[in-house]
């Protein structure tokens, strides 16, 4: 691999990201859902909306929400993880989502509300597993082995799929269609609810 600027950077973004997902996976252990204002279990199983509080979620690291029984997960994405969306879209299958789940309301350059707040749900297109949360730039998120082509995102153990830090699938993996994107809006600058959409809000 050459050592210009860009790379060099990717490596120390590789390093920061890499502690936070240390700690986020430690935390995930204990907690596996993040406490959010659940009306009820029975309600929420019944598909009540969702809220969480996002406002602790430093940038780079990701949590998840239960919402209709499934892992929603919620991604602050940084400003270098941002920049990468652009420079992947030829090696995707649906980079403009058009035959993905999301919502319309949703800015379809980065399939959020805000830039850097992802919220997508957790389960792969292709056979219902959760992909892992895989920021290593420079990492192939399935060999392990160097491979400058992958910038960071989201990795399916059970067959291998591929999806950017926008949730979007790379082409030439089992996933169909890209991640999807949940019903959700901002009740505050900290505070989203999962399970309605913006028009439908109180
Ligand atoms: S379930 Fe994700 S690749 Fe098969």
């Amino acid at each position: 691999m050459s050592n210009d600027g860009v790379n060099r950077g990717r490596r120390r973004f590789l390093t920061g990201a890499t502690c936070v997902v240390g700690a986020a996976g430690v935390v995930g252990a204990a907690v596996p859902f993040v406490a959010s204002w659940n009306p009820s279990a029975k309600a929420k199983a019944a598909g009540a909306p969702v809220k969480a509080n996002i406002g602790k979620i430093e940038p780079g690291q990701m949590i998840t929400v239960e919402w209709r029984g499934k892992p929603v997960y919620v991604l602050n994405r940084t400003e270098e993880g941002l920049d990468t969306l652009d420079e992947v879209t030829d090696m995707l299958r649906d980079p403009d989502s058009s035959a993905s789940k999301q919502p319309s309301y949703v800015d379809p350059r980065y399939r959020s509300i805000k830039p850097n707040y992802l919220v997508m749900v957790g389960l792969c297109t292709h056979l219902g597993c959760a992909p892992m949360y895989r920021p290593e730039v420079g990492i192939d998120p399935g060999s392990g082995q160097e491979n400058e082509n992958w910038l960071g995102g989201f990795f399916c153990p059970c067959h291998g799929s591929k999806f950017d830090l926008a949730g979007r699938v790379y082409q030439g993996v089992p996933a169909p269609t890209n991640l999807t994107v949940p019903p959700y809006h901002f009740v505050s600058d900290d505070v989203i609810e999962i399970g309605v959409d913006p028009e439908d809000a109180a």
